[in-house]
């Protein structure tokens, strides 16, 4: 059973000094706010790690930036005063949910937070991105929708910091939303799971990763979270659905969950070279003022590239442009819950 219980000082000493990444990513709920920022791991890199010359797909923006900021390893994320669960949707399919859902997890997770990622999609990509295993059978997300499973027994660890954990899911969870449709309390079902979680860890951020579809996975995943989550394109059409999605959100804020707010809107695969891209996130920013993060995450082949290497760009490419977009992204929503509180 693997959980985000605290451990001793000694404990957790102790294994630093087996393993130097877990030294930067404990936790302290003391960090303050002024002194947040985020520990990048030291993860493996190619030896040209930029540009390659063979790589004629690689854009402009996957230079390597200097952001100091990005580097420094005595820096922690704030933890907020009690545990935040995003649902990551859109029903518009290939947006960057599952990207961003993984990238920002683990950009906190080296933060020092304790993070979970919970794949309600049968695609699975946010099992392969995270590296855990989830091939037809492997226990997840279908055993705790569909069996009562809790979700502690079935969590893996991100292989590269030990405080992200998953929640995989397999093509199994393809048949859930037809199995779920007769059962009782077929919306509430992820949500018990999580509250029986969180009482029982000690996790700060959990991310619900959802399918291109309305369905009852990610109604339930809807009905589990406090905050919405919505990546958004920059290309033509990135708003088609938006509005779809704020119909069904509102709905369930007057049924099922009467706490869900739209928080976070992420712009994604943003190119500043192109006028269109730069359109679309003027318009979403006008349209979502408060709620869209300052930083554009960049079309990017190394975002695109790592989840075939199991990791997320954090780890795979932790200085290009798209790793330290998604750590800054992550940084504004640590921060936004420390703003939130002192108000
Ligand atoms: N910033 C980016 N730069 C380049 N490619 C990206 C970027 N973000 C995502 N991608 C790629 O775009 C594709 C779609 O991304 P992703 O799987 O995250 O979208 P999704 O909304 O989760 O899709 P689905 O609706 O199928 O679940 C993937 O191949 C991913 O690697
Ligand atoms: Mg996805």
């Amino acid at each position: 059973m693997a959980l985000f219980f605290r451990k001793s000082r000694d404990e957790a000493d102790e294994r630093a000094e087996v393993d130097p990444s877990f030294a930067v990513s404990r936790v302290s709920r003391e960090t303050p706010a002024a002194h947040s920022g985020i520990v990048l791991p030291h993860g493996p890199r190619r030896a040209a790690y930029d540009r390659r010359e063979d790589d004629p797909g690689a854009n402009v923006n996957d230079e390597a930036t200097d952001d100091a900021e990005a580097r420094d390893p005595r820096l922690t994320l704030p933890r907020p005063s009690s545990p935040r669960v995003f649902v990551v949707a859109n029903q518009k399919g290939g947006v960057g949910k599952t990207t961003t859902a993984v990238n920002i997890a683990a950009a906190l997770a080296f933060g020092g937070l304790n993070v979970l990622v919970v794949d309600a999609d049968p695609q699975g990509n946010a099992s392969t991105a995270l590296g855990v295993e989830h091939d037809a059978g492997t226990p997840g997300t279908y055993q705790v929708l569909l069996e009562g499973a809790r979700i502690a027994d079935l969590v893996q660890r991100y292989p590269h910091t030990p405080n992200l954990h998953v929640l995989p899911a397999t093509i199994d969870l393809a048949t859930a939303e037809l199995e779920l449709v007769n059962e009782p309390g077929r919306e509430t079902r992820m949500k018990r799971a999580l509250t029986d979680y969180i009482t029982a860890s000690d996790v700060d951020y959990i991310f619900v990763d959802c399918p291109p579809s309305l369905g009852l996975l990610t109604l339930n995943a809807l009905v589990a979270s406090t905050e919405l989550m919505v990546p958004i394109q920059c290309e033509y059409y990135a708003l088609e659905g938006v509005s779809q999605l704020m119909r069904t959100i509102n709905k369930v804020k007057g049924n099922l969950n009467d706490s869900l707010e739209l928080s976070t809107v992420v712009l994604t695969m943003f190119d500043a070279r192109n006028n269109l891209s730069r359109e679309v996130a003027s318009e979403v920013r006008n349209y979502f003022p408060s709620q869209t993060l300052d930083v554009e995450i960049p079309r990017s082949v190394r975002i695109a590239e790592a989840p075939s290497y199991a990791q997320t760009v954090l780890t795979y490419q932790p200085r290009s442009a798209g790793a330290v977009a998604y750590v800054k992204a992550a940084e504004q929503i640590a921060q936004a819950a420390v703003v939130e509180k002192e108000k």
